[in-house]
């Protein structure tokens, strides 16, 4: 059995293997990406049932724009399709929406969506989604510093009080604890530019499992081998 002491508040997600998944059955990547869209609504729900306060998924990287444009443009299409479907679900539980990235680089009808979604759920504090879109955790500190630069060019800031607390105030979501666990399906051992800052004493879970097929009860197992993780943020164990 496992107490709510044990259940990470923050779970974020590095969703990969779709194309293998596809590629296994003779499919397209973009099929693989649509069966995978079904985990994300999978995951979604179950973090309602695991009581996880916020997910954090990387449904696109920097790095992705270089993927054949039939790709990202139906990796587009599905993240509208996603948000119209979604969005529903998302009222019925509270859970408020947020993206983080460099939002500008999408196309304008997601970059709509996106903030017509966020907007709608602004108020909701139940659940919290975050979709990192276009994201990449260098260029994310690299804009930190530069907010930062600009707050003591402004002289709102003195160099001297810069601490670890600035740089997290001025990354994309601020308010949103740093991730307990980091799930990466797919059995890569990476972070991939992946919320570099945030997962600095998150607890990592990596599954041989393709993203598609990382449903619910994956997602219990891996919040079971969490509860068995003694976290000890660089402190000795006392126990
Ligand atoms: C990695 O698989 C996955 C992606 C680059 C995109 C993730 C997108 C989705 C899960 C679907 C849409 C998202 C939402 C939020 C609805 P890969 O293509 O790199 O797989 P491979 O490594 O096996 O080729």
């Amino acid at each position: 059995m496992i107490t709510d002491k044990n259940i990470p508040r923050h779970i974020a997600i590095i969703m990969d293997g779709n194309g293998r998944w596809a590629k296994q059955r003779g499919l397209s990547r973009l099929q693989g990406h649509k069966e995978g869209a079904q985990s994300v609504r999978a995951i979604v729900r179950a973090c309602k049932d695991e009581g996880v306060k916020y997910l954090t998924l990387y449904a696109f990287s920097t790095e992705n724009w270089a993927r054949p444009k039939e790709e990202v443009a139906g990796l587009m299409k599905l993240l509208v399709d996603f948000l119209k479907e979604q969005e529903c679900e998302l009222h019925e539980n509270k859970v408020r929406l947020r993206v983080i990235g460099r939002t500008e680089d999408m196309p304008i009808l997601v970059q709509s969506e996106l903030k017509r979604v966020i907007k709608a759920t602004s108020a909701y504090d139940s659940g919290n989604l975050t979709l990192a879109l276009s994201y990449g955790g260098r260029s994310e500190i690299v804009r930190s510093a530069r907010l930062i630069a600009e707050q003591v060019r402004g002289g709102r800031l003195k160099p001297s009080d810069i601490d670890e607390a600035t740089i997290a105030e001025n990354l994309y979501a601020p308010d949103v604890p740093d991730p307990d666990l980091m799930i990466r399906t797919s059995g890569e051992m990476r972070i991939s530019n992946f919320l570099l800052w945030q997962l600095s004493y998150s607890e990592l879970y990596i599954t041989d499992t393709l993203w598609p097929d990382f449903r619910a009860e994956q997602f219990h197992e891996a919040i079971l081998e969490y509860g068995r993780r003694r976290r000890r943020f660089g402190d000795i164990d006392a126990t």
